[in-house]
């Protein structure tokens, strides 16, 4: 017998509501039946005791640090899989077998060219436009090249080739936006390449060089795209399911996932936190400085890259990326990367500072992350495409979740706090 919770409400009334306990003992009280029982719904701005879902593709523990997908901890991903293997384990729920990958990777390949009519859509952008931006549209777009993808009810196979396509297309709009944004000629994809070198080749190759691709690189960016690849409801993730709810198409719920990310407060501030530590530089390095503004009230600044939503103990993949900066910038011959050495003063200095451990502020994901990108060569303002990049399986099996198990179009209720009846006043009566 499943447990229940009494609400006990003013004049006597009470419900009974089942609690719900998912496979890791979370706890959750079903409320789907509270307003039409008692008129009352509940309130929680910015849901933060809200459980939109339930989801069996990520698991985070806030408290512990604990960051799971499909069950297998980001810990052991991040050092023993592949960026197109995570992929297929969010999306399909199980790690491939060889064939399978292979057959995948092979999918993704075969796809990664744009049509043509991709490269003339690029010269009608303002040259001032935000790569985010040109991605959300040349994201939602596909849909003028595959119309088909805009019925969400598609055959399983259906499904699979707008997905393969939708990974693999995003990774050459996202390599041309930047060389768009530099006047540089735009890279077709190679087949011989695999998802990431062939990545760094369209992202950094010039017709009138030979690109190495150097595995150094390529293995921080598998490890990079691994990490951000989900996060369980997320900002950017609730976008995408509530628009595909409303039957939108996958690119049309994606398109929307990428602007909910752009935000500063969001996968916007990985952006944010280098130019946080290039003012720094610029200001003579002094981090105390910077912790005084992050603490004063008066003052809208906020430490980039520090604190989150869920992760009140360190961001899991904080940790894995700090490593990877280090290895990376070594490797690299980057080591006495200044940014480098004020992001491990600030983080020192924020970790011992009574306001970051009463409000339990750790660094998160986008605390280092931009370190490595910068060092990889990638443009600070393409950060966030890179988050998007990654985070694409996490959304493509979100929607794919929701859609499978049939959930209804979201429309959350409110309190109306407005004026109440009042007559028309004619425009002479007005004061
Ligand atoms: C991502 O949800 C996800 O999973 C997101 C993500 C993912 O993978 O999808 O993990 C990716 O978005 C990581 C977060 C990146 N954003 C930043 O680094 C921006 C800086 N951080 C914050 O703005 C903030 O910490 C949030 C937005 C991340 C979380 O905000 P909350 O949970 O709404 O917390 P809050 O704003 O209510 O803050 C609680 C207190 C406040 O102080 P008091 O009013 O209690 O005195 O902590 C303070 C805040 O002022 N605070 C900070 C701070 N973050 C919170 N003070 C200074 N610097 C900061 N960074």
């Amino acid at each position: 017998m499943a447990e229940t919770a009494e609400l006990n409400l003013p004049g006597g009334q009470s419900i009974s509501l089942p609690i719900f306990e998912g496979t890791e003992h979370e706890k959750a009280f079903d409320i789907g039946k509270l307003r039409d029982a008692t008129g009352y719904v509940t309130l929680d701005s910015g849901y933060k005791n809200t459980g939109a879902t339930k989801s069996a593709i990520t698991f985070l523990d806030g408290e512990e640090g604990i960051l799971r997908y499909r069950g297998y901890p980001i810990e052991q991903l991040a050092e023993k899989s592949s960026f197109l293997e995570v992929a297929y384990l969010l999306i399909y729920g199980k790690l491939p077998t060889e064939t399978e990958l292979k057959d995948f990777s092979g999918h993704i390949t075969k796809h990664t060219l744009v049509h043509e009519d991709i490269r003339k859509i690029f010269d009608g952008f303002p040259s001032a436009t935000h790569p985010m931006a040109i991605l959300s549209s040349l994201t939602c777009v596909l849909t003028g090249f595959y119309p088909d993808s805009l019925n969400p009810n598609q055959s399983t196979e259906e499904i699979d080739l707008t997905i393969v396509r939708l990974l693999a297309k995003m990774s050459t709009i996202a390599a041309w936006t930047y060389k768009n944004s530099v006047g540089h000629p735009l890279n077709y994809p190679r087949n011989d390449l695999d998802y990431c070198a062939n990545f760094l080749y369209m992202m950094f190759s010039f017709p009138t060089e030979k690109y190495e691709v150097n595995p150094v690189i390529v293995s921080a960016l598998n490890k990079l795209l691994i990490l951000h690849a989900d996060h369980e409801q997320n900002c950017s993730t609730s976008t995408v399911r509530l628009v595909g709810s409303a039957n939108a198409s996958l690119y049309g719920s994606v398109s929307a996932g990428i602007n909910a990310l752009w935000g500063p407060l969001h996968g916007g501030a990985n952006q944010e936190v280098i130019e946080m530590l290039e003012a720094i530089e610029r200001d003579g390095g002094d981090t105390s400085k910077f912790i005084a503004k992050a603490k004063d009230k008066n003052d809208p600044f906020r430490l980039m890259g520090f604190g989150h939503r869920v992760y009140k103990n360190f961001d899991p993949r904080a940790k894995i990326i700090k490593v990877a900066a280090d290895e990376v910038l070594k490797a690299l011959g980057l080591q006495d990367s200044p940014l480098l050495k004020i992001a491990q003063e600030l983080e020192q200095a924020a970790l011992t500072d009574q306001y970051f451990i009463d409000r339990k502020l750790y660094p998160n994901v986008d605390f280092y992350s931009g370190i490595i990108y910068k060092a990889l060569g990638i443009p600070t303002e393409m950060f966030t495409v890179m988050f998007a990049l990654g985070r694409l399986p996490g959304w493509i099996a979100q929607w794919k979740e929701m859609r499978e198990n049939k959930e209804p179009i979201g429309r959350p209720r409110q309190i109306y706090v407005g004026e109440t009846e009042r007559d028309y006043v004619g425009i002479g009566e007005r004061a």
